[in-house]
């Protein structure tokens, strides 16, 4: 392909660290469109006969039927899938497949063809949010009542909803989705054309091969449009912003099944046994969403480090753009799904849930507040008194509400009978209807707000 200024060709080894066909194979799809609109262009501008551009478009078709049949084959040789599919044209149709590569570069043909498959990769990532805040807000509307403890530190601070803490998710996602959507749409400019770095002298319409890609726009720099990798980095970010959520949500996962929590059953079909304890039911897929957002933070690295560094315009070091954004995504994709599949199929033990919430005296602060409110007792010296009843409640090995009345008196006499009232975890949450609170007339309204936008209704 270069073969002119060459006395010798490449060693073995200059073929295998050149070589990106392995992985830049999976981009076949976007490569043929790209040339197809190429080539349209090039007639429809009168650089290429009408009689080559169908001969080369009738061959790229072939080729995708073939790649589509067979898979496509791996030729050191050719580098590339660009290199790839010019060569298996050429034996298709000749001499004529040599000039689809008028006014353009690999350069800017890579550049296009990447966008194009990051661009459906944040779409899909889009949809598996989707898909998994459809099954968190379903669950969380079957749970806008039911009790569990609130954790901070990881001790139990106050009784909140279970829907209320599966919307924590819901609102997570949320901005990944944003963030995946505006990703998308600042990468949505085509840089083919900007060939090698500094345009071309043909009278190419950049305009026309942008719109027949689904683009909104050609990009405004040729030195840049070659160089930039910006939208990989971009969904990257997104992707590794939103592998930390389902991580934390897949840690919740893992503690909740474990035997001491026993808050949740995780369903058969996305757990695994041991080999040698029968009585095991391990949350692996959990575990590998946990495990899987180490990989994606780490892709996200990696192509940082990779561009840091790198003089306009464009460099090969560039060509390892690729391995981690390809396999961020198919990580991503699988734990979307893997997610949704947990959330939706889990069974959830409210009952071991609402005496967890009991147990920890988690409506200590409702004490304190009731003493505020019916004593008008300064809050912090509240929050004292009500230590102490925590501590007697706890030497005694009882619940706050199990302590007799006249032992409360004994601590500050200005509690009365009507305090049992405040005590209990249903009066908690309910209490708790600030906006955005965990009552269940708030979580129910969060609820039918996100069923609404998620167009469930
Ligand atoms: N395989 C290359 C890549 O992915 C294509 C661009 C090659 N351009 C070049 N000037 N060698 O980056």
């Amino acid at each position: 392909m270069w073969g002119g200024r060459f006395a010798a060709g490449p060693s073995a080894i200059m073929r295998e660290i050149n070589a990106s066909i392995p992985f830049d194979k999976a981009l076949w799809r976007e490569d043929i469109a790209g040339s197809r609109a190429h080539a349209a262009m090039l007639a429809a501008q009168g650089i290429l006969s009408a009689e080559d551009a169908a001969a080369i478009d009738a061959g790229l078709a072939e080729i995708a039927a073939e790649y589509e049949a067979d898979g496509v084959p791996e030729d050191w040789n050719l580098e590339d899938i660009h290199m790839t599919t010019e060569s298996r044209l050429t034996a298709l149709i000749g001499p004529a497949a040599g000039r689809l590569h008028t006014a353009r570069s690999r350069n800017d043909q890579v550049a296009t063809d990447f966008r194009l498959w990051v661009r459906a990769a944040c779409e899909r990532a889009e949809a598996g949010l989707a898909a998994l805040q459809r099954a968190l807000v379903t669950r969380a509307g079957e749970h806008a009542g039911s009790i569990m403890p609130g954790f901070t530190h990881l001790q139990t601070a106050q009784p909140v909803t279970l829907g209320h803490h599966l919307m924590a998710y819901y609102e997570m996602l949320r901005r990944d989705r944003s963030r995946f959507a505006d990703a998308r749409a600042r990468m949505d400019e085509c840089p083919l054309g900007s060939a090698a770095l500094a345009g071309t002298g043909f009278p190419i319409d950049r305009e026309a091969t942008a719109r027949a890609l689904g683009f909104a726009r050609p990009t405004a720099n040729s030195l840049d449009s070659v160089s930039d990798r910006d939208f990989a980095l971009d969904y990257l970010q997104a992707a590794a912003q939103c592998a930390l959520h389902l991580s934390r949500l897949a840690e919740e996962l893992i503690l909740w099944a474990s035997q001491p929590f026993g808050f949740i059953r995780l369903p058969d079909t996305l757990s695994t046994g041991s080999s040698i304890m029968p009585q095991k039911k391990n949350p692996d897929a959990a575990e590998l969403v946990r495990g899987h957002a180490g990989r994606i933070v780490g892709a996200l690295t990696s192509l940082m480090v990779t561009m840091k560094g790198l003089p306009l315009a464009y460099s090969k070091d560039m060509q390892d753009d690729k391995p981690p954004v390809f396999e961020a995504a198919g990580l991503l994709d699988l734990s979307l799904a893997a997610m949704a599949g947990m959330i939706a199929e889990s069974g959830f033990r409210t009952e071991r849930m609402r005496a967890a919430a009991e147990a920890g005296f988690a409506t200590a602060t409702d004490l304190a507040d009731w003493l505020v409110r019916e004593a008008d007792i300064p809050f912090r010296e509240a929050h004292h008194i009500t230590g102490e009843a925590v501590k007697l409640a706890e030497n005694r090995g009882v619940a706050l509400d199990a302590l007799p009345l006249e032992d409360l008196k004994a601590i500050d006499e200005r509690i009365d009978e009507r305090v049992f009232a405040a005590l209990s975890v249903e009066a908690s949450v309910a209490a708790r209807a600030s906006y955005g609170g965990t009552a269940p007339l708030r979580v129910g309204e969060q609820v039918e707000a996100a069923r609404r936008a998620l167009g469930m209704d």
